[in-house]
């Protein structure tokens, strides 16, 4: 990370979040910040929370206790005459426009073709006239390879292609910080490498801010700023890609990537 990046405010700012299921807590008391432009990859057993930490920030599941502020913003709460309330829907579906995430399953509309399904929310949620929005459409499939398929329907596409369309149809949005949830884990393996590509170009252009959730160690390497170790609801460990993966700390950190190697690039012990 650059000093900018160091001083400038965070466009994510997670403070003592807390997730509770039942009487299970699954993320405790977790402090997380993300700079503009900033590249987070999150590492971490199956189980440890890192799609919780993402739903939170989408606004798909709610803090137990804690705040998250997107752009110096509340994003669950408000504050009235000093203390915090829950937001309303409004409130949320306007933070909501600041973010994009992109999944394990991609779930485009079967019935639409690719520019509808990459045109839909511009023109539904952003209000850009149709022209506009298959403009922008149109630059962003043909960023991620796909600038020759825009009348072709999901059921056409190879699960690499769909799934680079899912990371458009984000991308048209204009976030300000985009979420990557295991993108490629539901691809079979020779499909993986073409998704992971297209993210790390986006990355490398990108003026924007990204948490990418990802068990490809490889691929957390080669485009992370700063990657983030989680275990059972923690934030165990942080740093460098330099760091976490040649020098980490923390027995737990050592066992995880240990797994991984023994697994040649899996991990085996879940
Ligand atoms: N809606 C829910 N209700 C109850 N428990 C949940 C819910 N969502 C997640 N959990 C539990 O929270 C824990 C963390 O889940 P989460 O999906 O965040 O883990 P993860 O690190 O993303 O794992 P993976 O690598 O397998 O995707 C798990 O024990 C999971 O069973
Ligand atoms: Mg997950």
């Amino acid at each position: 990370m650059n000093n900018t990046r160091q001083t400038a405010d965070p466009i994510v700012r997670y403070r003592s979040v807390s997730k509770t299921f039942g009487d299970l807590t699954i993320l405790h008391e977790i402090d997380l910040d993300i700079a503009p432009a900033e590249k987070v990859a999150v590492i971490g057993p199956s189980g440890s929370g890192k799609t919780t930490l993402a739903r939170l920030l989408m606004t798909l599941e709610e803090p137990t206790s804690g705040t998250i502020e997107v752009n110096g913003e509340l994003l669950w709460h408000k504050r009235v005459n000093g203390r915090l309330v829950r937001a309303d829907e409004r409130h949320l579906h306007k933070m909501r426009g600041n973010i994009g995430m992109v999944f394990q399953h991609f779930n485009l509309f079967p019935h639409m073709n690719i520019l509808r399904n990459v045109t839909e929310a511009p023109i539904h949620v952003l209000g850009l006239s149709r022209e506009e929005a298959v403009e922008r459409a149109v630059t962003m499939l043909e960023k991620v390879g796909l600038g020759d398929k825009l009348e072709a329907y999901p059921s056409h596409l190879s699960g690499g292609q769909k799934q680079r369309v899912a990371i458009a149809r984000a991308l048209v949005m204009r976030p300000s910080v985009m979420l990557f949830d295991e993108v490629t884990s539901a691809l079979d393996p020779e499909l993986v490498g073409e998704v992971l590509a297209v993210i790390k170009e986006i990355a490398r252009e990108g003026e924007m801010a990204m948490m990418l959730i990802t068990h490809e160690m490889d691929f957390a390497r080669d485009v992370a700023d700063r990657v983030i170790f989680t275990d059972g609801g923690t934030i165990v460990e942080e740093g460098s890609p330099e760091q976490i993966f040649h020098d980490p700390q923390s027995p737990r950190l050592q066992a995880f990537l240990s797994r991984f190697r023994a697994g040649s690039g899996k991990e085996v012990m879940r």
